[in-house]
């Protein structure tokens, strides 16, 4: 627990698929201190991501997903709250100048890491078709961004969520 750091908000990004949710809920727990799932938020309040991309585009929703980040954020500095973001969350200029009051964690990963889990869970818009390839186009589109970004680099590729969340907890 060092001091200053421990106090901000904690915030989660890193790419589609890489565990933010479940190591994100797993780390509050271990805290205890709120979770939320900014991606949850979105869907709560105006139905699924599949939807609002299909309905009404990738504008809006990014638009969407902005705003609710940085509400979340914003209520994070009352009570410290450890906060998981959409993959695609960090590439908003607005949402990139909060983080600069947060403890921002990214999650490291490769694409073995998440290959699984891509093939299990077919509804993300942006991994449509090729999931895989896709994937590893954006990865490689935002990785510069996610390490400019990040404040604690967490290596996911092995552990399961309980060690991972146990070792983030050592850094922060
Ligand atoms: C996106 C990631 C998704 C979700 C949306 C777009 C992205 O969240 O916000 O489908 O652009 O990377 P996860 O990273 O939780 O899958």
């Amino acid at each position: 627990m060092a001091g200053g750091t421990f106090a901000r908000p904690l915030v989660l990004i890193g790419p589609m698929a890489v565990g933010k949710s479940a190591i994100g809920q797993q780390l509050a727990q271990q805290l205890d201190i709120p979770y939320v799932d900014t991606d949850a938020v979105v869907v709560a309040a105006h139905g699924s991501i599949a939807d609002i991309f299909a309905g009404r585009g990738e504008h809006a929703f990014r638009e969407i997903e902005a705003r609710t980040v940085a509400k979340a954020i914003e209520a994070a500095k009352q009570r410290q709250t450890v906060i998981s973001l959409g993959g695609g969350a960090v590439l908003d200029s607005g949402t990139q100048q909060l983080l600069e009051e947060c403890t921002v964690i990214y999650l490291e990963c490769d694409a073995a890491t998440v290959a699984d889990r891509i093939a299990r869970n077919t509804a993300r818009p942006l991994l449509q078709g090729d999931a895989m390839s896709r994937w590893e186009a954006l990865f490689a589109a935002r990785q510069p961004v996610y390490e400019r970004l990040a404040d604690i680099v967490m290596d996911v590729r092995s552990g399961s969520v309980a060690e991972i969340a146990l070792r983030l907890e050592e850094r922060l």
